[in-house]
Order: C-alpha cells, then structure tokens, then sequence
C-alpha cells in the first residue's frame, strides 16, 4: 500500500491516527535538529515533521523540490496553524519515510504564481499541471463536462462517437490532411465537425445525439482558437429552431448551477443578426452593458430598412460628409477626460488593428454646455442634437468614427468593447447569455477563405444550413455571379437569411447551429449557389444527396465550444490554460516538438515526395 490518505485529507479528527502519505516535495524547511517538508499531491499539501532521528537520515538523503516520497507516522495537532489550508491544523510527525523517485531541479516553481514563463511552462507542461491554478482549470473543465453529460443523458440524447479518418467536412477553414498508405496519392481530412456524421445519424433515426469531440481546422490561432479543439456537438430531429433554443439554453443553465452555482432563471436575450450588427457593430456582442452604436450615417444597403439620422451631421465638416458611415457611442460619465486623455483614446483608435483616422468627441459638459473637437463645423445646439441621438446625457463623452462601413462598424465596436472594460463594464463574475438569430445565408469571400478562391459566395455557417423558407426563391432564381465586386452586397445573395444562430456569452460566441436542409434537391441548389457543379456535388457529397433520398427526417442542431466555454467560466482569456497538452500559437507542440520531420522511408511507404518551397 502506497497511501492510505490523501494530502488534502487530514484534519484534526485524525490526531493520534498512524497514516501513510505519498507525494511530491514541495518545500524543505530546516530548523536546526528538525525538518518541516509540505508533501503535496492532487488533493492539497500536508506538513511532515521530521524529528532530530529521522533528520539524520535526511542528511544522509537530503530531499529536493518534487522527490516523490511516502512517509509513515502519526497526525499530530500543530503548534502553530495555518488557516489558509484545510489541513493546516495537523502535520504528520513522520516515523519512517523512502524516496520512491528523485526529481532534477525543476525549470520552475511549482508554485500558483510561478517564475517560468509560457513557452518553458510549455515545455515542461506536466510540470506545469502540477500547479494549482493549472489544476483548476482541469477541474471545471472536466465539471462541466459531467454536467453536459448528465444534461443530455437526462433529455434522451445518445453519445455516438464518428470516425476521424473521413473525408472534408467544410466548415469555413482549411483540413488537416492525413495520406493513405494502403490508396496511394490518396489522403483522408480530420473533421472540421461532425457534421455530416450527425446528420447521417439523424436520418438512421437517432434522433438525439451528443458528442464530446475533438475538431480539426487548420486557420489562424487566436487566444480563443486552438487548432485542435473540442466541441459539444448535439443533433436532433423532428425539431424546429424553437425547440433547439430552448433545449439548448437548458443545458448552458444547468452548467451555469452546476458548475458555478449560479441560477440563472432569466429567458436568454434574443436577437436579430442584424439588430447585433446595428446596435453593438458586432455578431457577438457583449450585453452586460449598453453603449449602443449611434448610426449617423450608412450606406443604404447594409441596413435597407433603417432610418437614416444624417440629417444630424449635415454640414461643412469634410470627413463626415466623405464618409460611407459615422457611428457614435455615448461612454457614461466621461466628460471631464482631459485633452491627454482624449489624445490617447485618438491614439487608440489609430493602432493598426483598430485602422481609423481618427476620433471626434463631444463632450456632455454638467453645466449642459457641449464642447467638441469639431466646435469649428457645428454648433452647440448641432452638438447637443447629436449627443441626444447618442443618448448622452450631462456629463458623458460621446466618440464618433466616419470612415468605410465595415471597418467603422468593426472600429466603434472595439472602442466600445474598450470602454466598457476601461469603467469595469465587463464583470468577469457577472454573466450574459445571448441567442443571436436570421444570421445571413451567404458571406462573400473577397479574399480566399478555406482554400477555395476568392470572389465567391461562401456559406456562412456551412452549406447544410436551410435558408429562411421566405427566402428560398430568391436563391434558386438568381445567378451567384458577382458582375462588380466592390457592390457584392446589392447582390440578392447578400439579403438571403438563414435558419441559423449562435450563442453568445459576455461578448464571445460559445455555439453555433442550424436547422438543415433535408430534401436532396434544395441541397444541390444551396451547392449549386456555392458554385459547385453537379460533378463536384457528387464527389463531394454525394453519400449525403444519397441518403437524402432514402427518408430524411426534418432536423437541427448546435455545437458548443467546449474549450471557449470553459475558459470563460474560469475567467480567462486563453482557451489554452484549460486543455491539459494545448499548441502555442503557431500551432506547435513545444513539450514533443511537433509537428517534425518524418522519416525517408515513411515518405516512400506514403508515396510522397516533398517540395518545400
Ligand atoms: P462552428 O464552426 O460555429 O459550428 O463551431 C461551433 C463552436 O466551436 C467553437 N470553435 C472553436 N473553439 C476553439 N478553437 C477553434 N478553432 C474553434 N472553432 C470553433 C466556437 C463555435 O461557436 N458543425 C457546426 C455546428 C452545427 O451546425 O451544429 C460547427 O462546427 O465556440
């Protein structure tokens, strides 16, 4: 027998009790005759005393930061307590002890806040997981799987693993491809998702599916993007948009009580796609406070029902009047920002990332008097019919960007984003659950996407998203062709709505799903506006058209980001501090060193020849 306790188990009902603990060395303390050593394991730290006999034979076998040790005596109550741990009441005064493993001095402390930075912590990351605040992270993760499981397992939903050797499954990013050596020049693509399999379930007739599943996309990494990731991903049939809704957010509500003890009874907020876009510039925004985009101006369009406020800005003021679009928002309470700070925010505003020309202000003064950047163009009574648009009030800053629409829009989100976190808007403990609907059917992709060329309508979520019955005519009956790409949005594409929806948590979106297509033909004439010919259809997805064929039930579903959810639950930024073995950010393994080179033979096996470039 190793252990018969745990380091975290002890306290003082155990005194006089003889146990055996097994552990890593966290620290050695000696005072004079005596050793004090914190012995910690996954459960928590206890203190072993080492009397002057026992001392002799640590000087003989010193022990050194991380030796795994047991040790045998009796819990003894201790003098001095330490309240912060929960068996700071005891130690263990040891009677016999064997080094079962030496350890090399560690890269770093094992310790909450540690000296190693991120790339040694990488490194070493199994020296990394030994750290509490590492382990916490696993902790919730692995807590908030039970509770999805449990969840799903409640409401009727079936795990059903899909295989990973498969073939594309687009989902917006290029595949990770793995060659064949038994069909030479052949190769099968991770999943991007499961999507295809899920749906093939549906139409086998399980019509509740779940899935804890490793994703596969080759893209850009971000803090909130790993190239491997893992997804909740759910399926179900005989469903309308209504009834995934509400299923869904019952799961995201039961993790919330289960995970974090929070009850979070309200309906989720919904909105349109476009409500999103117009109020907060953004399909993901954050509404855990307001600052709503002020739209002063916008080209027709983008938001063909709006009311225009133009009228507002007209003038002599140049860069409003060249402007496609100037948006405000009005920040609470920042009237009295001195010129320096002002100069800062204008500053910001210019970072490459952010790409504007510049910041106009108004300043809401108490006194009801308005003081601008732009006094020179506008009068007081201009100024204030602009800030009450804003919904300023006595006393707030309102900031104004002009300049193209998609960058402006994306420029006064990220202010607001800024802002909001500068006057401690976004409350890490405080949390904002958000459906966003109707998102667009299509995206033009002006630049290449996922591999696949530029000037071309894309799906937006993938191509197995219905579009809104409304709107099916229009797809069918109009060309995708794009005669004039700098007008792709007065394209009929541009206005076609999907049954699609995401949901958002404080600013960041967690899931995404959508009611399918289940009928062969409207899925060839969805492929067909992607621009995929009836031969590619069928070499790409003809198992699908085929089952199709053979009593496709009416069907939907969602995926969560699992890895994302996560880590705003623990109330970090990086998706990374919650996968036990995560890439950095240029996508490599830097405790095994992958990706690496393979083997000469290996290339003959796989019949591949490189040609690095
Ligand atoms: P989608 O592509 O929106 O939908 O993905 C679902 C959720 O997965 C998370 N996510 C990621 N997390 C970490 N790293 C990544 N690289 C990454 N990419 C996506 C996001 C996202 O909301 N098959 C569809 C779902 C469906 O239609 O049912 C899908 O995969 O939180």
């Amino acid at each position: 027998m190793y252990r018969s306790h745990t380091c975290g188990e002890l306290r003082i009902s155990h005194i006089g009790n003889t146990v055996t603990l097994a552990g890593w060395v966290q620290t050695v303390r000696k005072f004079g005759s005596i050793t004090f050593v914190d012995l910690r394991d996954r459960y928590g730290i206890t203190q072993l005393l080492f009397g002057e006999e026992l001392n002799k034979q640590l000087d003989e076998n010193p022990l050194g930061r991380e030796f795994v040790v047991q040790a045998t005596g009796k819990v003894n109550e201790r003098s001095s307590k330490n309240a912060n741990i929960p068996t700071g009441d005891i130690e263990l005064l040891v009677e016999s002890f064997s080094i079962l493993n030496k350890s090399a001095v560690p890269p770093f402390t094992i310790q909450d806040d540690t000296d190693g930075g991120d790339d040694l912590r990488m490194k070493y990351r199994f020296l990394d997981l030994r750290r509490n605040a590492v382990k916490k992270n696993l902790e919730l993760r692995y807590a908030v799987n039970r509770s999805a499981r449990n969840y799903l397992h409640e409401n009727n939903f079936m795990d059903i693993e899909t295989p990973f050797l498969i073939k594309s499954t687009p989902e917006g990013a290029r595949d990770f491809v793995v060659p064949s050596r038994m069909n030479p020049g052949q190769f099968y693509a991770l999943p991007q998702s499961p999507q295809t399999f899920k749906q093939l379930l549906m139409v086998s007739g399980y019509d509740r599916y779940y899935q804890i599943v490793k994703c596969f996309r080759d893209e850009d990494l971000r803090a909130d993007r790993q190239p491997e990731f893992t997804q909740i991903d759910c399926e179900m049939c005989f469903v309308e948009q209504e009834d995934i809704l509400n299923m869904f957010e019952g799961l995201i509500k039961r993790i919330f009580k289960d995970v974090k003890g929070i009850d979070y009874t309200e309906a989720v907020e919904r909105m349109t796609w476009e409500e999103a876009m117009w109020q907060y510039g953004n399909d993901k925004p954050d509404i855990r406070f307001g600052m709503k985009l002020c739209n002063l101006k916008f080209p027709a369009h983008t938001f063909p029902a709006k009311e225009s406020l133009s009228s507002l800005i007209a003038g002599d003021f140049a860069v409003f009047n060249d402007a496609e679009t100037v948006i405000a928002i009005a920040v609470p309470g920042c009237a009295e920002y001195t010129r320096k700070q002002t100069d800062e925010l204008t500053e910001w505003v210019k970072r490459p990332q952010i790409g504007m020309k510049g910041l106009v202000f108004i300043k809401c003064n108490a006194d009801g008097t308005y003081k601008s950047s732009v006094d020179k163009f506008y009068s007081e009574e201009k100024l204030k019919a602009i800030a009450d648009a804003a919904g300023a009030k006595a006393g707030d800053l309102v900031l104004i960007l002009a300049g193209t629409e998609e960058r402006t829009r994306k420029a006064t989100s990220e202010l607001r984003l800024e802002m909001g976190k500068r006057l401690g808007l976004r409350k890490a403990d405080e949390f904002k659950l958000l459906w966003v609907l109707d998102f667009p059917l299509f995206e033009f992709a002006l630049e290449d996407q996922d591999g696949g060329g530029a000037g071309r309508w894309v799906a937006r979520h993938h191509p197995f998203t219905s579009p809104k019955p409304a709107h099916i005519e229009t797809m069918i009956n109009n060309s995708p062709k794009v005669a004039d790409l700098d007008k792709y949005l007065e394209h009929p594409y541009a206005g076609i709505k999907a049954n699609a929806y995401d949901m958002v948590l404080n600013g960041n979106e967690i899931g995404g799903g959508s009611i399918r297509i289940f009928q062969r033909e409207l899925q060839e004439k969805m492929f067909a506006a992607l621009g995929m010919d009836a031969e590619e259809q069928q070499h790409k997805f003809g198992f699908l058209l085929g089952a199709f064929e053979y009593g496709a039930p009416p069907h939907g579903g969602i995926a969560f980001g699992f890895d994302r959810l996560c880590s705003i639950l623990g109330g970090s930024e990086s998706i990374r501090d919650f996968i036990a073995f995560p890439k950095n950010n240029s996508g490599r393994d830097v405790m095994l060193d992958a990706p690496s080179e393979i083997a000469e033979k290996q290339f003959d096996e796989l019949s591949i020849k490189l040609n690095l470039k």
